[in-house]
């Protein structure tokens, strides 16, 4: 049997008179890799955003084991975040600290290990992104593919219960594109970690997916494993996966 790890129950957010989300219901099941997708603009970074606390909904319940999050303060909330690591859309790194320090960061603000055991921790998340041997670099003077994984190692560094990706491979080539793809495999399998993945890869989505849980007009509009997904009648949803009318659209990054 699964476990839900996140319910998310009823769940409102508007941007002035914009309604984003308008009662969205998800479980995230503890353990497995659940994909997000949607046409772009639809609301699935809001709603990342909004699991790890750093948007409030206008109403509804985001509950982490089973505590709700929303109405946490700060304090509470730093607390809950700790049990997550995020990889941004558009990877984040802070442009004034280096690769190494960028990927440290966590380490050294969470954590009291030394700086002998934060270098070998760093190099071994640099090793596992393919990214050895530019610890000294700056985020500018490398590419967006190498901060996506710059990013990742970041996200990853603290060992987190729950990873969010949010688009990790637009972008990338795709021999990147897989590389990461198959990090996230490997990660989940490995520490057993429940990871929730926005994309626009509808290959990659039914490929890796334990879940996959589509958006439309702010709600979920389907869910359920590859197969089901694919097995939908719902031609929303079957538009989408074949790329025609709200098909995965995507002009960012
Ligand atoms: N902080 C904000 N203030 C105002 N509007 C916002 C804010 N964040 C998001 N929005 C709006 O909310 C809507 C959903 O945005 P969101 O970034 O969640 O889309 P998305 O599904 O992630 O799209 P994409 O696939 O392009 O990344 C958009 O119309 C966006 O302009
Ligand atoms: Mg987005």
């Amino acid at each position: 049997m699964t476990e839900s790890i996140i319910q998310i129950n009823d769940l409102h957010k508007s941007f002035g008179d914009t309604p984003v989300l308008r009662g969205l219901n998800l479980s995230i099941e503890k353990g497995e890799i659940t994909f997000i997708i949607g046409r772009s603009g639809g609301g699935k970074s809001v709603l990342i955003k909004l699991i790890i606390g750093l948007l409030k909904p206008d109403s509804g319940q985001i509950l982490v084991d089973g505590h709700d999050i929303v109405p946490l303060g700060d304090h509470d909330l730093n607390r809950v975040r700790h049990r997550f690591g995020m990889l941004f859309q558009n990877a984040a790194l802070f442009d004034s600290m280096t690769i190494g320090e960028n990927i440290a960061f966590p380490l050294v603000t969470h954590t009291g290990l030394k700086e002998k055991e934060i270098e070998e921790l760093v190099e071994q998340k640099m090793a596992m992104v393919g990214l050895e041997g530019i610890q000294d670099k700056m985020p500018t003077e490398i590419s967006g593919g190498m901060r996506k994984r710059a990013g990742l190692a970041r996200a990853i560094i603290l060992e987190p219960e729950i990873l969010l990706f949010d688009e990790p491979t637009t972008g990338l080539d795709p021999i990147m594109a897989e590389m990461i793809d198959d990090l996230i495999v490997q990660t989940q399998e490995r520490t057993n970690v429940t990871s929730i993945v926005i994309s626009h890869d509808i290959p990659a989505t039914l490929r890796i997916a334990h879940n996959v849980a589509m958006i439309y007009e702010g709600q979920i509009v389907t869910y359920g494993t590859p197969a089901q997904i694919q097995a939908s009648d719902n031609h929303i949803v079957q538009q989408f996966l074949t790329g025609e009318g709200e098909g995965p659209m995507y002009l960012g990054d």
